[in-house]
């Protein structure tokens, strides 16, 4: 093993203690039916509070492992939030320099975070979205290559590659292998795509969906709506057997739901899934066993303007 690699090994053994291994909650409240039962995986509970820090731990890791990361080679990405700040906790403590894309309407929340976790921001415009962030990524590795490693959450195999080795294991593990459904939205399509392959290979007979906001113009952080954005090359359209168009303001009334009834407090877009585990639950007969599994990417705590809007004084 060249030393370049031995110099991070204990470093990424250590942070890789604190990535995954989430707890999954069943979400009574929820059920249509005594014979359905909805399960929710808590990805905050995890470094980085998000479900992303999976995707980039393996991004870094295999980077590194590559000899294409470290040693004078910075982190270089584009994201609007949780990636961004999931590098950003791994990447201090490997002692690798991150600088990363952001919109310029990014929240101040996340900026702040960022900042202090000693990442370089370079902002694109805020009209743009992931996708300029994203060109504006792909220029600047292209002018200087021998600087960046552009890790293009994206384009990457280790992104979904995270949930196929980690997050459906850990699915199968927490439902003893009576997963009956998997439901996710889409936005790098890392979640879904990782974990509908391992979901498969375990059990052929699970069912799959994707969700996807119901337009251009939506209020769920980290969703793409396919048609009129890019498609990212991870992304494998023969795997869904089911699509959902999720409403905003219907998973707004779902993240209240889920405040008031099961004590959770979660991001609109870890409503937005449950809300596309909800409908699902709903168009199954009755009398159906099913075992549904859905991620809650994130919680409340980087929304205060949202949600102070949601649940108003
Ligand atoms: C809050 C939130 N929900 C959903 C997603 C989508 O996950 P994926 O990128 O794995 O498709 C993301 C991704 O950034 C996210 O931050």
């Amino acid at each position: 093993m060249p030393a370049t690699i031995k110099k991070y090994q204990e470093a990424l053994a250590a942070v890789g203690r604190l990535v995954g291994q989430t707890p999954l909650v069943e979400l009574k409240s929820l059920s249509p039916s005594p014979n359905i039962h909805i399960y929710a995986k808590l990805e905050w509970h995890q470094l980085g509070g998000s479900v992303k820090t999976r995707a980039a731990y393996n991004i870094i890791k295999t980077a590194i492992e590559r000899g294409e990361l470290g040693q004078g080679k910075q982190l270089l990405d584009a994201s609007s939030g949780n990636t961004a700040i999931a590098y950003a906790h791994i990447a201090a403590a490997l002692g690798i320099p991150l600088t990363i894309i952001l919109p310029e309407n990014a929240s101040v929340e996340r900026k702040r975070i960022l900042r202090a976790l000693g990442t370089k921001l370079i902002f694109s415009s805020p009209f743009g979205g992931t996708d300029e962030a994203q060109e504006k990524a792909k220029a600047l590795a292209l002018a200087e290559p021998e600087k960046y490693y552009y890790a293009d959450q994206y384009s990457n195999p280790a992104n979904w590659q995270a949930h196929y080795y980690g997050t459906s294991e850990e699915i199968w593990a927490q439902t003893a292998g009576k997963i009956t459904h998997f439901v996710t939205a889409l936005g790098t399509t890392g979640s879904f795509v990782g974990n509908a392959r391992g979901l498969k290979e375990k059990n052929p007979a699970i069912q799959l969906a994707s969700l996807q906001p119901d337009g251009a113009l939506h209020g769920l952080e980290g969703w793409k709506h396919l048609p009129t954005a890019y498609v990212p090359p991870i992304y494998d359209d023969s795997l869904a057997h089911h699509e959902l168009p999720i409403d905003s303001f219907q998973a707004y009334d779902m993240l209240r739901r889920l405040a008031k009834e099961e004590g959770l407090l979660v991001s609109p877009s870890a409503a937005a899934n449950v809300l596309g585990a909800y409908l699902w639950a709903q168009e199954l007969p009755p009398e159906q066993e099913a075992h549904i599994v859905t991620l809650l990417p994130d919680s409340a705590d980087k929304y205060g303007e949202v949600i102070e809007q949601i649940f108003p004084y």
